[in-house]
């Protein structure tokens, strides 16, 4: 069962969902959006219905557990073709620069081997699913026409750093010839030689049952992403490991930390706190005043007395949290260092200046 909470199985059908266009959580999970979307919308030169996303973006990179197709029973084979390995990535950097053009004619797409290229991922950046050493990877090209700054360098600083300070992260690496992406291991898959199974996963969104395309989200907050992991049995380590997120997420200055960029996933017959994603500095606006969750009380800001006013929600006695957090915010100038092994420039610059630990600390 997919989400026995907002969705126990039952015999009568599920009406009046409003939330999503109407999709519910753990199929919304199963979707493309921001940059999935905008492929397809290109490769079928057509904008699509909700379903339609669902149907033409491929079984074989969903998160979740869900296939989609026509038919009750699936054709053979579906969700089983081989994914590309790294050879494949100058080609998909090239189909993105198309997407970004406006027009594409059948002959382009066929050249391009567009429909190919589709991943069913979300997220707003071109990313697509390859193999490498023997694991499904998330290649995350840096988008040479339009992105101003190198994000492939700066989401792998970010995220290693983390790694090594003992943060769960998703293993990362850098491809750092041309084209230059980041790559991150799936950690939603079995490895290929165990048959690349799924591991169920659910967003943090989908475990609010919040809605995506609000313009304010009340409902946005840590500390209820931290209930209803414990809610669904998630231990209490991890509600800890989430607190050091959000405060890793404060002192790099990810304010781009919604609700899909947090999720479970089901090992060893439970759900636990996925490894780290998507973490990187938003650039150009010094050191973070908000998240995009709430972490405490007075909301969004980043401020101590915020960061520790819903210690309780985290299984964390008030000092253990005051602890947490200032361990985090005192490796500040260790951060920096790091960053200058693998940035330069305005790269270096721009990700220093985001590191946000005085306001954590006031
Ligand atoms: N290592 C991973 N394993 C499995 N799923 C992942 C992993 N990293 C990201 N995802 C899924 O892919 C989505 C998009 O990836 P993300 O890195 O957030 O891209 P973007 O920068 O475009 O938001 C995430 O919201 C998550 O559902
Ligand atoms: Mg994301």
């Amino acid at each position: 069962m997919p989400d026995p909470i907002s969705y126990p199985l039952r015999a009568e059908a599920y009406t009046g969902i409003t939330k999503n266009r109407g999709i519910p959580g753990f199929i919304n999970d199963a979707m493309p959006d921001g940059w999935g979307e905008r492929l397809l919308h290109r490769a079928y030169g057509q904008t699509l219905a909700p379903i339609e996303y669902l149907l033409k973006s491929p079984n074989n990179d969903r998160i979740g557990s869900l296939m989609a197709g026509t038919s009750p029973v699936p054709p053979a084979g579906l969700g089983e073709s081989p994914v590309p390995s790294l050879k494949g990535l100058a080609k998909f950097v090239e189909a993105c620069e198309a997407v970004y053009d406006n027009q594409l004619d059948e002959e382009a797409i066929r050249v391009l081997n567009l429909r190919q290229q589709r991943s069913s991922l979300g997220g707003a950046r071109p990313k697509r699913t390859l193999q490498d050493n023997g694991m499904l990877i998330l290649a995350k090209p840096r988008d040479g026409r339009y992105d101003e700054y190198d994000f492939p360098a700066i989401e792998f600083a970010c995220m290693t750093f983390a790694a090594s300070k003992g943060l769960s992260v998703a293993h990362t690496a850098l491809h750092a010839d041309d084209p230059r992406a980041l790559l991150v291991e799936r950690f939603d898959r079995t490895p290929l030689a165990d048959g690349a199974k799924r591991i169920p996963m659910l967003s943090a969104l989908t475990l609010l049952d919040s809605e995506w395309d609000d313009q304010y989200h009340h409902d946005w907050r840590y500390a209820a992403v931290a209930d209803e992991m414990r809610r669904r049995g998630v231990p209490d380590k991890d509600l800890q490991e989430l607190f050091r997120r959000m405060c890793y997420n404060a002192l790099v200055g990810n304010g781009d930390d919604h609700p899909r960029n947090h999720a479970v996933i089901w090992i060893g017959g439970r759900w636990r706190l996925s490894p780290m994603y998507d973490v990187l500095p938003i650039l150009g606006e010094g050191p973070a005043q908000t998240l995009a969750m709430a972490v405490g009380k007075e909301g969004r800001k980043i401020s101590r007395a915020n960061l520790l006013s819903h210690h309780a929600h985290f299984a964390l006695p008030r000092d253990e949290a005051q602890a947490l957090l200032e361990e985090v915010a005192g490796w500040a100038d260790e951060l920096k260092a790091y960053y200058g092994k693998w940035l330069v420039g305005a790269d270096l610059h721009m990700a220093c200046d985001a590191v946000s630990s005085v306001r954590m600390c006031s």
